[in-house]
């Protein structure tokens, strides 16, 4: 006999844990299938993000920034540091401490909220009645669960490059870069998207020669472009990443010691360049495999992604799909919020997700953040916008700190003054963007945040001197 659930998610990342743990809340009998094994064949839940992304990328720039900050940054105050040195498998093992006592906690919180955690990959089988059997399989195991809803959330793996092979010793993922114990003497990166640019820095601040090799001719296309070409110049003069844009890969070979890429460019012809290992990361493609069985017509685009309404319905009858194996942002924070929004609606709520207001944050040194449109959305579809712009050259604090380069940008409607998007390059951007965020989601202007009063010295102080160059009466600038 099938064990019988109201709810069973497929996938334990921040989108389907978060809505295990919503729908358990809400009073329904929840189940959580997730196959995610660590490097010691242990499960472990909390996904992609946990697991090998969102969390040990952020350990491992703290790390890392925290020794470039030693060697290049302390003397400026003062601070002589004779010696310096640093321990990789230190710094792997603090990063492995993190992600053990998170993914640990969701243990936690799953028996603390009643939900049943099955090991294993699921299955859709098919419907019986109204309710969907799923299959469970793990080694030679086989359960069948039932439930009358079923939450899709099996995320996102790494996009293939045609003829290259990842074995996580010479050519790496996401993973692999993650988890390397010495610093490779020459990086190469595929794509300077945001996986390349933050393990790229991360390597390059211990140590590296980093290069990435990008095929698009400008740099973080879906930037604001006055922050992508700050960043380009920062990245590439203060941070020593050697970024090659516009870039057609020719071929991959990976050898015992080294690997050999070929590419060419308009710009610099056919080039060769080797290095130690080589990361790629040129995207990421939705997770479906062996997740249908014959006869499960589940509609999914024409990249595979599933397909589902704005309130994450699929096409079939209460299959419910969120986070990356849906069309949209890859990012956790969607994920989670699209959780909880489909975990309301089975019982019956009417939550909302307002997708216009999802911050992106790159960890990189400086940070990018922003919410909204960018300035070049705003030209293309012909609003008429004003904007300020303040330097954190001109903010007390981020002097104090050290980190004076960028800016923050404001861009509000020139008729109504509505906020229409904020971005950020600096410090603690990932913070800063925050404020933005909540002002945008209760439609603010940029007077509004003009009117308030920001904490002194504060980098907050940053986006208020840009709000008031909304209105062209910045007091600093
Ligand atoms: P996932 O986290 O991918 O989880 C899906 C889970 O389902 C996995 O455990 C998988 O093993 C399991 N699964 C798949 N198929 C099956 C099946 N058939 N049966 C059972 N289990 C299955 N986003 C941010 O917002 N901020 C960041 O700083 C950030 N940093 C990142 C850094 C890196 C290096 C990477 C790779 C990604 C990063 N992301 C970041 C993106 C973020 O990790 C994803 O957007 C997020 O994890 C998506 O959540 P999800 O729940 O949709 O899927
Ligand atoms: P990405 O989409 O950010 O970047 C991939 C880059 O590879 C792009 O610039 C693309 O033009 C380039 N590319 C594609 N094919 C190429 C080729 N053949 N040769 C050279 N370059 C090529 O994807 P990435 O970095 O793999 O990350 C995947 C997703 O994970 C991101 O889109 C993001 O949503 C999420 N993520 C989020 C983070 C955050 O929020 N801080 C951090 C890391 C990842």
């Amino acid at each position: 006999m099938p064990q019988n659930f109201d709810v069973l998610v497929i996938g334990a990342g921040p989108g389907g844990y978060v809505a295990a743990i919503r729908a358990a809340q809400l009073g329904f009998k929840v189940a959580c299938v997730d196959e995610f094994k660590n490097p010691a064949g242990q499960p472990s839940l909390g996904g992609t993000c946990l697991n090998v992304g969102c969390i040990p990328s952020k350990a491992l720039l703290e790390s890392s920034e925290n020794f470039a900050r030693a060697a290049h940054g302390f003397a400026a105050h003062g601070i002589a540091v004779d010696g310096l040195r640093f321990d990789a498998g230190q710094m792997q093992a603090r990063k492995n401490e993190i992600v053990t006592k998170l993914t640990q906690g969701i243990a936690f919180l799953f028996k603390k909220n009643k939900i049943t955690s099955l090991h294993g990959h699921g299955r859709m089988l098919g419907r019986e009645g109204e309710v969907w059997q799923v299959e469970v399989n793990c080694d030679e195991a086989r359960e069948v669960a039932a439930a009358r809803h079923v939450i899709l959330a099996t995320g996102s793996k790494p996009r293939m490059l045609p003829g290259v092979e990842i074995d996580n010793v010479r050519v790496l993922d996401n993973a692999g870069a993650l988890a390397l114990d010495a610093v490779p003497a020459r990086l190469g990166v595929i794509g300077a998207g945001v996986i390349g640019l933050e393990l790229g820095s991360v390597w390059r601040r211990l140590g590296a020669e980093v290069t990435l090799l990008e095929a698009m001719p400008a740099f973080l296309p879906a930037a604001d472009q006055a922050v992508a070409r700050e960043a380009l110049r920062l990245f590439t003069r203060d941070h020593g990443l050697k970024i090659q844009t516009g870039v057609e890969i020719q071929s991959v070979k990976a050898g015992q010691e080294e690997v050999i890429v070929h590419w060419k460019s308009a710009k610099d012809g056919e080039q060769t360049a080797t290095f130690d290992k080589l990361l790629v990361c040129v995207g990421r493609a939705p997770n479906v495999e062996g997740l249908l069985a014959d006869g499960v017509a589940l509609q999914r685009d024409e990249r595979g992604f599933v397909v589902v309404d704005e309130t994450g319905r699929t096409s079939l009858p209460d299959v419910w799909a969120i986070g990356d194996v849906t069309p949209g942002p890859m990012l956790a924070h969607r994920a989670s919020e699209e959780g909880v929004a489909v975990a309301e609606r089975i019982a019956g709520q009417k939550p909302h997700v307002d997708f216009s207001c999802i911050p992106w944050v790159m960890y990189t040194s400086p940070e990018i953040a922003w919410v909204g449109k960018t300035e070049q959305q705003l030209q293309a579809e012909g609003v008429d916008y004003k904007k300020g712009q303040f330097p954190f050259a001109a903010n007390g604090r981020a002097l104090a700190l050290g980190e004076s380069a960028g800016f923050v940008k404001m861009l509000a409607c020139a008729k109504t003054d509505r906020i229409l998007g904020v971005h950020a390059i600096g410090p603690m951007a990932s913070e800063l963007i925050a404020e933005a965020v909540v002002a945008m989601e209760f439609k603010a202007s940029s007077e509004d945040i003009a009117r308030i009063v920001h904490a002194h010295p504060s980098l907050s102080e940053a986006l208020h001197e840009a709000a008031l160059g909304c209105d062209k009466r910045g007091l600093h600038s």
